[in-house]
């Protein structure tokens, strides 16, 4: 069976919750990713919207964080701003320690929506980032080749996404966010709409891509099991405008296997998290 590579993924079980504010992170040096203060209100013909609001987070290089939390609270948008694609009213966003200056080809995103073009073959597809960077065929052609055997689609690379299954697009998409050689990558529900097998085997697909390189992953899900599977650590965020409402450090064997979800340890932690949810839900309805 195998396992994850890192030291911290041995079983050491058992839960860590961490008030806001207070990150469960060991790493001394400088966080991949930091929020600091971070607000972010839109304008509407309604009024403002406020949906963050002093969000403070970190997330440490080669970690996995998984945001959770009630919809409409502010995950994508706190995501957009680390993308680059928004920009704070407040507070600063932080990758390297350097202030998000826009979006960059070192921070991938990838929606729940596929972003392959449906007019390239799934080898073009694969090639078309790599390609604008202004690589050399033969550069081109050896990233191909690894993505499409790390995918598992070296069968399929002639074929265009309308001839694919839901999931295959989605292991083109994955790989074309990868193509780029991202530092982070940024997953807003990526696999929301597919069938639970599929959701499974694109969960591992993730992990093994997580292994190859160092990458640093900030996944917003509602799956709560989905986020215990995959990730290091699992933020809850409060109703909006986002705060940090609990950290908690996923301290459960990691293994592959999406059997390890029925595990006696693997539900408590689940239970615990839906219950800060609710918890999070109707204090802020009080
Ligand atoms: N571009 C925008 N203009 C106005 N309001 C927005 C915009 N983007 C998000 N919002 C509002 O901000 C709040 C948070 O949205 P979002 O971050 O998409 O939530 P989540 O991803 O947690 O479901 C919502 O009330 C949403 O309507
Ligand atoms: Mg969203």
């Amino acid at each position: 069976m195998l396992r994850l590579r890192r030291a911290c993924a041995t079983i050491a079980r058992g839960t860590k919750f961490v008030s806001a504010g207070t990150l469960a992170i060991q790493d001394s040096s400088s966080p991949k990713i930091e929020l600091l203060g971070v607000s972010k209100t839109f304008a509407t013909s309604q009024g403002s919207v406020k949906a963050l609001d002093k969000t403070n987070l970190k997330v440490a290089t080669n970690e996995i964080v998984c945001l959770v939390g009630p919809s409409g609270c502010g995950k994508s948008t706190l995501l957009n701003l680390v993308a680059g694609f928004l920009s704070p009213s407040e507070g600063s966003v932080l990758v390297d320690a350097t202030p998000v200056p826009g979006p960059g080809a070192e921070r991938a995103v990838v929606f729940q929506q596929d972003s392959v073009f449906p007019w390239l073959t799934v080898a073009q597809n694969l090639a078309y980032g790599p390609k604008a960077r202004g690589l050399h065929a033969g550069e081109v052609s050896s990233i191909v080749e690894r993505l499409l055997s790390l995918v598992g689609l070296a069968e399929y690379r002639d074929f265009y996404p309308l001839q694919l299954s839901g999931g295959m697009k989605k292991r083109v998409d994955l790989a074309r966010a990868y193509a780029n050689k991202p530092a982070i990558m940024l997953m807003d529900e990526p696999f929301g709409a597919l069938d639970v097998l599929t959701k499974e085997k694109m969960q591992i697909e993730l992990l093994r891509l997580w292994q190859e390189e160092a990458l640093t992953i900030l996944f917003v899900t509602h799956d709560i099991e989905e986020a215990l599977f995959i990730g290091d650590r699992v933020v809850v965020m409060t109703p909006r405008p986002a705060r940090v409402a609990a950290d908690v450090t996923v301290h459960l064997e990691r293994e592959l296997d999406p059997r390890r979800k029925t595990s006696a340890d693997f539900q408590a932690l689940r239970q615990q998290l839906m219950d800060t949810l609710s918890q999070n839900e109707a204090e802020s309805a009080a």
